[in-house]
């Protein structure tokens, strides 16, 4: 028997595994579809540091078919890149170490997959640069992996007034159960505003209605610098594409250039624990030397922690503003862990609690936000690590119970999210991020139990002083039929501080 081999494209296999990423069902498709446009909007914004507005819209164009339009005041995508931005399966701008919410650059374009095979329509794009302008319907070849553009398409250069109109207006057109997917759009725009304060961000569903979340902060968030891969984290793979990259220096300063954490004493430790010259050329290291290389820095213990400045946490200060933004809550208390590694990735964990307000808490539930570079996750949270560490705190302690209306808001920030699947719903076990969530959710409990507690002192003493008061009225009036003259106001005020002066002691 002869066999027949062939090749298959990565948009041929996602187009036969579409699940994967979240396109499993009309209703989960359309929710990510949004999901995935709009985190390419706030990324492009953010990167390009632009305080973000996106108008984001959802019409019906027939029984189940939906276009979903959203603009952007971004920096616009080069024309040059726009067919293959969306038209090809793993073709990104952020395939750097540092904090992005895309990573796999496959969202986007899933998104115009998923529609061009539902609808057998293109996605028409416009996005306008600094200097030119794209206005492109583009399809994808799924066999080939990559984009079909459309003669009618257009380029040209902006004109003196249209500059400083920066951005991209996609319009996708794809099969949806809007009706159903509702609520959870809803919740994710909502979750989203949570995590951005600093966005605009307006949504118009099918229907007509209008949800406007306005700016609440005017600032961005720190811009993550690209690092360089921690030595922690190193494989051999990794390590022979940096090689690759700098062929020609002595190995010695080949790990200094490379890697972060590693200074000139460092590389010669390594290098004489592997048993490597390290005057060697990169290009002249034979597979067992980089072998030993590569094993020796695995277990070199003294390197400094990942470098954080690749990340962008949101800082106490703006994730309490959204929290109470979004959910008016009378108390919201937010901390930063400081930053941590695992497997030579930095992260930094947020914690926040929140009481009060607009919190909708089931029956004997603790009510969990997840984030993760500033994503929120709506899905799997039943395997999430932060589920897991909530599991473990006894609340009764803190002076809650499940049920009461509190919640808890984890965000990690990370150069590499650990995912479990690539719709990138919910975070694997890590110990040093477990260990991050829990340290913070004690915080910030501790936090609220003391702001309980002086609620309830508040209530107490308040009360106590109304009682006490009667009984001053009832004195008063008593001593102004015995003594003549006498001014009951005064008496009244008199007892009044008295007894104010005395609950504020027992207070203490
Ligand atoms: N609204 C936008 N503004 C600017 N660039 C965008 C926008 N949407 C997508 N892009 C570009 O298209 C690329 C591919 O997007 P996508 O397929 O979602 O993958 P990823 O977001 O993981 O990179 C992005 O890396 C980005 O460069
Ligand atoms: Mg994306």
């Amino acid at each position: 028997m002869k066999l027949d081999f062939k090749e298959k494209s990565p948009a041929d296999f996602f187009s036969e595994n579409m699940d994967v990423c979240g396109f499993d069902n009309p209703i989960r498709a359309i929710y990510t579809a949004v999901r995935e446009l709009l985190e390419n909007s706030l990324d492009a914004c953010e990167a390009a540091d632009v305080l973000p507005k996106v108008n984001l819209e959802i019409r019906k164009e027939g029984e189940g078919i939906y276009v979903i339009r959203i603009e952007d005041n971004g920096p616009g995508i080069p024309p040059e890149h726009v067919p293959e931005s969306f038209g090809k399966i793993f073709y990104s701008s952020k395939y750097v170490m540092k904090q992005q919410r895309g990573r796999f650059g496959m969202g986007g374009t899933m998104a115009v997959m998923y529609g061009q095979i539902t609808t057998q329509r293109p996605v028409h794009i416009v996005s306008m640069t600094e200097k030119q302008i794209a206005d492109l319907k583009i399809k994808i070849d799924i066999i080939r992996n990559s984009p079909i553009t459309e003669p009618e398409n257009i380029w040209k250069a902006v004109k003196p007034n249209d500059t400083g109109k920066q951005g991209t207006t996609i319009e996708l057109t794809l099969e949806g159960n809007y009706q159903r997917a509702r609520e959870k759009i809803l919740e994710y725009i909502k979750q989203t505003a949570m995590i951005a304060p600093y966005a605009e961000i307006s949504f118009t569903e099918p229907d007509g209605s209008k949800h406007l979340y306005k700016r609440e902060v005017e600032y961005l968030p720190p811009i993550p610098k690209e690092a360089k891969p921690h030595p922690r984290g190193v494989n051999l793979e990794l390590f022979r594409r940096l090689m690759a990259k700098d062929p020609r220096s002595k190995v010695s300063n080949f790990l200094v250039k490379a890697f972060q954490s590693i200074g000139r004493k460092t590389s010669l430790e390594v290098l004489g624990k592997a048993d490597v010259n390290p005057d060697k050329r990169v290009n002249k290291l034979g597979s067992e030397e980089i072998r030993r290389i590569v094993k020796s820095l695995r277990k070199h213990k003294g390197f400094r922690p990942p470098d954080a400045s690749s990340l962008a946490p949101m800082g106490e200060e703006m994730f309490e503003a959204g929290i109470k933004r979004v959910l008016k809550s009378e108390f919201v208390k937010c901390i930063q862990r400081p930053p941590k590694a695992y497997e030579g990735n930095p992260f930094i964990v947020e914690v926040a609690i929140a009481y009060g307000g607009e919190i909708k808490v089931k029956e004997g539930e603790i009510k969990l936000y997840r984030f993760a570079n500033r994503i929120p996750l709506l899905y799997d949270e039943w395997n999430d690590v932060s589920t897991r560490v909530l599991k473990r705190i006894n609340w009764k302690r803190y002076g809650v119970k499940p049920g009461d209306p509190f919640a808890v808001f984890v965000h990690i920030c990370s150069t590499n999210i650990p995912y479990k699947t690539l719709g990138k719903e919910y975070i694997a076990n890590k110990p040093e991020i477990r260990r991050e969530i829990y340290m913070g959710v004690l915080q910030v409990a501790r936090e609220m139990r003391n702001y309980l507690n002086k609620l309830e002192r508040k209530k107490k003493t308040e009360k106590a002083l109304k009682t006490f008061m009667k009984y001053a009225e009832t004195l008063t009036s008593l001593l102004s039929e015995a003594v003549e003259g006498i001014n009951q106001d005064e008496i009244k005020g008199k007892l009044r501080e008295i007894i104010v002066e005395r609950l504020k002691v027992n207070e203490q």
